[in-house]
C-alpha cells in the first residue's frame, strides 16, 4: 500500500500520543519509511524510544543542535507525506499561523507535498472558536483533515475530540499519497435548502447550510476533479468548481437534470423542499387581508431524475432523517442510487448548519455503516475515499 512512501509522523503533546506507536507500527507494515518528529510536549506522554524501536531509527525533536545543520529543510526533501497524529490544539495554531519556531512546523512549512492531520483533544478545546478558526485555515490551505471522532477521552469523558483511529489515518495518507485520485472525474454536488416562493418576499425553506455540500464539493476539487456545484448558498471557492447558484427546487431540478449527463458522480446532498406553493402571489401579501390559503403542489423529484438517466452518473443521495436512519434503508433500493448518506438531524452535533456530521452509510446491498460524529470535511473525504473504493471494484 505505502511501499517505500517516506513519511515523517509528526507527534504532539496530548493523551493520544500513545495512538501514535500503534499509527507508526501500521504504516511500517504498510510498508512505508517513518522519520518520527516529537514535539517537546511528546517527550512528556510517549518514550522517543518506543518510537525508535518502531521505525529503527530514534526520533527528532530538536530544530537547532550540535549533530543537525538544518534538519527541517532536510526532513522537507525527504518526506513524500507529513502526518501529524496526535494534532494538539496549539499544533494546529502553530501550523495555521506558520509559527515555524519548533522542527514539526518548520518541517511543515518548508514541505510542499501533501499533510494530513489528526486532532485529538477535549470537546471544549476542539469547539473553540480559536481552533474552528485554525481548523477551516488549514482546510484552506489543503490539509487533510482526519477526524477527530466522538467517544471516550481522557479523564473519563466522553464527546467530539477523539483521534480518529490509526486505521482511518493510514487510508487518508494512502489517499493522499494515490496523488490526485479524482483527476478527470467530472463530478455534480448539489448544496444548500431549497426556497419555494409564497410572494415576492416571503418563502417555504429549510434550515440547511450548505456547509455538508459545500465541503464535498472543496474536498472533490482538491483532489483533481472537476465540480459543478448547484447551490442555494455562499460557495466555497476553488478555481475547479464551477457554481450554478439557483433558488427553488425547479431551478435545482434544471440545473443538475442539466448537468448530470456529463457527470461521472453526482452527490445530491441538498435539502430541496417536497412541496411548494402551486400560485406565489404576484405581489405581497397584506396582513389586512387575513391568513392565505396556501395551496401546495409536489416539486420536481431530483434524486429520481438523475437515477432514470440511462447511462446515469454514479449517484449519491442524502437523506434527512428526524430519527435513527435504519427507516432510509428502503429508500436505496426505491431511490435507485449507489450511496445513501442518511442522518439524523436531531442527533446532537449533528444538524443543520453545525460544522460535524454524523451519518449512516447504506448500500443497495444492504450494508449499513455507521461514521460517527467529526467535522464536515472528514466526512466529505472518507465519503470520496468510499466512492473511489466502490467504483474501482
Ligand atoms: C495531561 C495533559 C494532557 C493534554 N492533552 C492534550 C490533548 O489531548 N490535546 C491538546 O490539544 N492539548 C493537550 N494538552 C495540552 C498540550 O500538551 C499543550 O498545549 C502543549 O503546549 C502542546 O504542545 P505541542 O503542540 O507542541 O505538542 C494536554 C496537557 C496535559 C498536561
Amino acid at each position: 500500500m505505502l511501499a517505500g512512501r517516506r513519511i515523517v509522523l509528526g507527534v504532539t503533546g496530548g493523551v493520544a500520543a500513545f495512538k501514535a506507536a500503534y499509527l507508526a507500527r501500521r504504516l511500517v507494515e504498510a510498508g512505508a519509511v517513518l522519520r518520527v518528529v516529537m514535539t517537546r510536549s511528546a517527550l512528556e506522554f510517549l518514550g522517543p524510544q518506543t518510537m525508535a524501536a518502531i521505525t529503527g531509527t530514534p526520533p527528532l525533536t530538536e530544530l537547532f543542535g550540535p549533530d543537525t545543520v538544518s534538519p527541517h529543510t532536510e526532513l522537507a526533501a525527504w518526506a513524500d507525506a507529513v502526518v501529524v497524529a496526535p494534532a494538539t490544539a496549539a499544533t494546529l495554531a502553530r501550523m495555521a499561523s506558520g509559527e515555524s519556531d519548533d522542527l514539526l512546523v518548520a518541517t511543515i512549512l518548508a514541505f510542499e507535498g501533501p499533510v494530513v492531520v489528526a486532532p485529538a483533544m477535549h470537546t471544549e478545546m476542539w469547539e473553540h472558536p480559536a481552533t474552528r478558526r485554525n481548523v477551516a485555515m488549514l482546510a484552506g490551505d489543503g490539509v487533510r483533515l482526519v477526524g477527530p471522532v466522538s467517544g471516550a477521552l481522557a479523564g473519563g469523558d466522553e464527546g467530539l475530540g477523539r483521534m480518529a483511529e490509526p486505521e482511518d489515518v493510514v487510508a487518508a495518507v494512502v489517499a493522499v499519497l494515490s496523488g490526485s485520485d479524482l483527476s478527470g472525474w467530472k463530478v455534480l454536488v448539489s448544496a444548500g435548502g431549497t426556497r419555494e416562493p409564497v410572494d415576492p418576499v416571503r418563502y417555504i425553506g429549510n434550515r440547511s447550510s450548505g456547509k455538508m455540500g459545500n465541503a464535498i464539493a472543496l474536498a472533490a476539487a482538491r483532489r483533481g476533479a472537476t465540480v459543478t456545484l448547484v447551490t442555494t448558498a455562499p460557495p466555497p471557492h476553488h478555481p475547479a468548481i464551477t457554481v450554478i447558484a439557483v433558488e427553488t427546487a425547479a431551478e435545482m431540478a434544471a440545473a443538475v437534470w442539466g448537468a448530470a449527463p456529463h457527470s461521472d458522480v453526482a452527490v445530491l446532498a441538498a435539502a430541496v423542499a417536497d412541496f411548494r406553493p402551486a400560485a406565489p402571489a404576484p405581489t405581497k401579501l397584506r396582513r389586512s387581508a387575513g391568513p392565505p390559503d396556501l395551496v401546495l403542489e409536489p416539486t420536481p423529484d431530483i434524486l429520481a431524475g438523475v437515477a432514470a438517466l440511462r447511462p446515469r452518473p454514479f449517484l449519491v443521495g442524502f437523506a434527512a432523517e428526524t430519527g435513527p436512519a435504519s427507516g432510509a434503508s428502503e429508500k436505496v433500493a426505491a431511490k435507485g442510487v449507489d450511496l445513501l448518506i442518511a442522518n439524523d438531524v436531531t442527533a446532537p452535533g449533528a444538524g443543520f448548519g453545525g460544522d460535524t456530521n454524523a451519518v449512516t452509510v447504506l448500500t443497495p446491498a444492504g450494508a449499513v455503516e455507521e461514521w460517527p460524529l467529526q467535522s464536515k470535511e472528514s466526512i466529505a473525504d472518507r465519503l470520496w475515499d468510499r466512492i473511489v473504493e466502490v467504483r474501482s471494484h
